[in-house]
């Protein structure tokens, strides 16, 4: 079981140590091997995904990614700035399906911003088309406008696109992970107004058909948003495509509390994954060692159970984690009176520290 590790910048270095740490007590064959990435990598090698880094990550089963971006990088050239190496690694290795499980630990649900009521029990999964849409359309760019409003002037384009077979593959997806949860799958367009979110909605109600024991609704995107913070319960899976999944998983994040808590995984045809935390770099908090890994440590268990065929050591991760919160251990994000404040490390360490106990108890 080969994994490549690639920390990135920011809280990544920091919180990726402690899922690496996490993997290494569960006493598996893993090989692996780290790598710079993101703005770490620019700065090393003057490119953000050098030819090494993706060509580990090609060859490895999995890999397990921190986070890249800091604000300094901002007026590089677009190419080579930290972005371009997770969405790099997402077109190179063909990673279309991102999984966003958006799940309310009972022991946090204090800690998010909404009513208790809206959120306990709260278990969804956003899955996202990661290689298509606006983030990869063609062609993009700047321009002198010889329409519009203001022709003459200079203006900024890109291009909204899916093809059939890419929204029918993302929706096979999504009903299929349905059908293992409560068989319930929202789409989300924009397709009262956007051409391509008509046929993304046309297309999945044709693979629907294919799934007559999952139930399908349509929700437009604005609508979407309102009812994940007014009945986020009321959602199974949601699919949808890379924008409005960029959006909406990160809202759905702060239903569960704090963004830190939420893990990823994305996956081409041939089950090799990504797995990375939803949230970002946090230059703001880099170095401080406050970040919260357990989105880290968190998506480590989706590796084991998606790219790595180890889904016992998976539930292990998990069980600890749970049984962590349960101790009242908490990083600041989640932190709320009566509970511990502890710091990246010792929340790592405080997850080994029950992985191990449940290995001796066999
Ligand atoms: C995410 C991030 C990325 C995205 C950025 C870092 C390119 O926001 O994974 O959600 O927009 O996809
Ligand atoms: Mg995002």
């Amino acid at each position: 079981m080969k994994i490549a590790v690639l920390p990135g910048d920011g809280i990544g270095t920091e919180i990726v140590a402690e899922a690496v740490k996490v993997l290494h007590a569960l006493e598996l064959p893993f090989e692996m091997e780290t790598a710079l990435v993101g703005g770490a990598a620019y700065e090393a090698h003057g490119h953000p995904l050098p030819d090494a880094t993706l060509q580990l990550a090609k060859d490895a089963d999995a890999v397990l990614f921190g986070a890249v971006g800091d604000w300094k990088y901002d007026t590089l050239d677009r190419p080579l700035r930290p972005e371009q190496a997770i969405l790099g690694l997402r077109k190179n290795l063909g990673l279309f399906a991102n999984f966003r499980p958006a799940i309310c630990y009972p022991e946090l649900v204090g800690a998010s911003s909404l009513k208790p009521e809206i959120i306990s029990g709260l278990d969804i999964l956003i899955i996202r088309e990661l290689t298509g849409d606006i983030y990869f359309g063609q062609p993009r760019g700047r321009r002198t406008a010889t329409d519009g409003h203001f022709p003459g002037s200079e203006e900024a384009f890109d291009t909204m696109r899916y093809s059939h077979p890419e929204i029918e593959r993302i929706a096979h997806v999504a009903f299929q992970a349905a059908r293992k949860r409560n068989k319930k799958v929202t789409s989300v367009d924009k397709a009262n107004v956007l051409e391509t979110f008509q046929f993304w909605k046309d297309v999945v109600t044709e693979v629907g058909q294919q799934y007559p024991d999952v139930t399908l609704d349509h929700m437009y995107v604005d609508n979407a948003a309102m009812q994940l913070v007014k009945a986020p319960k009321k959602f199974d899976v949601v699919v949808t495509g890379n924008m409005f999944g960029d959006i909406l998983s990160d809202e759905a994040s702060m239903l569960t509390g704090s963004i830190g808590m939420l893990p990823s995984a994305s996956l081409n045809t041939k089950n090799q994954g990504l797995y990375e935390p939803s949230h970002g770099s946090a230059p703001d908090i880099a170095g401080q060692g406050i970040a919260n890994p357990l989105a880290t440590i968190l998506s480590a268990a989706m590796m084991l159970r998606f790219s790595l065929n180890q889904p016992e050591a998976a539930s292990r991760i998990e069980t600890a984690v749970q049984s962590v919160l349960a101790s009242g251990l908490r990083t600041v994000d989640i932190w709320s009176e009566g509970t511990t404040k502890v710091g990246t490390r010792q929340m790592g360490d405080a997850v080994v520290a029950a992985i191990t106990k449940t290995i001796t108890k066999g």
